[in-house]
């Protein structure tokens, strides 16, 4: 009777002990690859947990080796990867950190390729194109896919940055469509090929501007993309320190990616160290790469009946990541109190766009203009029964004054958030990201109605 209990306490609890995960119970293992397994987890439908091994590979598998922490930094700079791509409107299957090793994201069907964006000439590159030098700079990146010829097997890796012979062959648009891909009922033809090369070279433009604040150069990378259950194309599996080149200063003796393990011949325990300090590293540079915003937009109106119209360009600016402050001042009726805020944010430490919102005679931005140095957008809440008339004010300004004229909400947070974009690479990134999310909608828009019945 004891020992019956005895054995089905220990069922039990090895029972919990394999099915559990940072307190989430797994379901089945759906896919297990070099560097970390797949789990479905029944009580959150739709979702999966990824769980980091402590192994690194590199040449398809060829060279392989038991990192122990490795599991733990990978699982870091992932999650920080992802925030920064989650936070500029990107689509990710990523979700949120689970614990140490492991992250919980969108289960997806993944598209078998491998998308690669290049800014500089180097490894396998050099060897496919004979005659251009390295660091020869693409402009736009350069974008290139690769098909995973082993995505179910447990000997693929990440060849495509790798500079050995590889056994995954580049794959043209025209083979990519041929394929017919057919992933949650998603048939991946020209539509979504466009998609994802342009995701896949702004994922790239996003984080090379976050480095770039780091004075760390990001050479090239690989991304995957999956597709989950609503058919909604998302960037997924994990991007890391495997996933690319980083050299910080531009120099490449400088590199803190995994090439310093691939180019080693012999693998010594002092080398393992040097490239998980290096991850380390790396992870520890992405808690830096999204500082405090000092941006600010600041909407003067020179009458609380504006303020509507004012909180249009406010939620406008807030899409974009843009900081907004509204006041109420009359340059006609109360110049000096206009001129006091002026001095005010000329006092402080935000960088500030003014966007003056007058109706009829507009004297706010130009006052504005003529007194400080900050851009000044005239937004001009004007009626379409007298444009013509009250537009004037806000264009034809006298000699010395620089500010510009919108006459739409939308237009004066998009300006000011081209501003800013100029210091803030999170604003930036905001701004292409609705920039793709324009050229998505267009796109899907048109493969609806091509498709319709008519
Ligand atoms: N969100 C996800 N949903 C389903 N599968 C995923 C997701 N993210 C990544 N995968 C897949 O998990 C597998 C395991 O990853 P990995 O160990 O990197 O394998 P591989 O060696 O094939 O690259 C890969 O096939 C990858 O495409
Ligand atoms: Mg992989």
């Amino acid at each position: 009777m004891a020992g019956t209990v005895l054995i089905n306490t220990i069922i039990c609890l090895s029972l919990v002990m394999c099915v559990s995960v940072d307190n989430y119970k797994l379901g089945q293992l759906i896919i297990e690859g070099k560097t970390k397994q797949v789990w479905d987890l029944p009580a959150v439908p739709g979702h999966v947990l990824v769980l980091s091994k402590d192994r690194i590979t590199a040449g398809d598998g060829v060279k392989a080796h038991d990192l122990e922490g490795k599991a733990v930094i990978s699982n870091q700079t992932n999650a920080k990867v992802f925030e920064i791509l989650n936070s500029v409107g990107l689509k990710t299957a990523y979700v949120k950190s689970a614990g140490e090793k492991s992250f919980i994201a969108r289960k997806c069907e993944m598209v078998p390729i491998e998308w690669v964006t290049r800014r500089l000439a180097t490894g396998s590159f050099l060897k496919r194109h004979p005659g251009v030098p390295e660091g020869f700079k693409f402009n736009p990146p350069l974008q290139e896919t690769f098909y995973k010829v082993n995505i179910h097997l447990d000997i693929k890796d990440d060849f495509v940055l790798q500079d050995d012979a590889n056994h995954d062959p580049q794959w043209s648009e025209e083979q990519i469509v041929s394929a017919q891909f057919k992933v949650n009922e998603l048939t991946i033809g020209q539509d979504e090929v466009d998609i994802m090369r342009r995701t896949t070279v702004l994922v790239f433009e996003v984080l090379e501007k976050a480095w770039a604040t780091r004075d760390c150069a990001l050479i090239d990378m690989k991304i995957e993309f999956g597709v989950d259950s609503k058919g909604e194309i998302l960037v997924a599996d994990v991007i890391d320190s495997d996933s690319w080149r980083l050299w910080p200063s531009g120099d490449k003796r400088l590199m803190k990616d995994k090439q310093v393990y691939r180019n080693l011949s012999t693998v010594t325990k002092e080398d393992l160290d040097t490239v998980k300090r290096n991850f380390k590293w790396v992870a520890d540079q992405l808690d830096h790469l999204t500082p405090r915003t000092n941006s600010l937009a600041v909407v003067l109106m020179g009458s609380p009946s504006d303020e509507d119209y004012c909180k249009k360009i406010a939620k406008h600016c807030k899409e974009l990541g843009v900081p907004c402050q509204l006041r109420v001042t009359s340059a006609h009726k109360g110049t000096e109190e206009t001129l006091k805020i002026a001095a005010e944010y000329e006092g402080s430490t935000e960088k500030v766009v003014f966007i003056a919102v007058a109706g009829r005679s507009n004297g706010l931005g130009p006052v504005l203009s003529g007194n400080t140095c900050f851009p000044v957008i005239n937004c001009p809440p004007v009626k379409p029964e007298n444009v013509t008339q009250d537009v004037w004010s806000s264009l034809n300004v006298p000699s010395g004054l620089g500010c510009t004229t919108v006459v739409y909400p939308e237009s004066a947070a998009l300006a000011a958030a081209q501003v800013h974009a100029l210091h803030d690479h999170i604003i930036w990134s905001r701004l292409r990201v609705k920039q793709l999310n324009n050229f998505i909608s267009l796109k899907v828009a048109d493969k609806m109605i091509r498709n319709m019945q008519l």
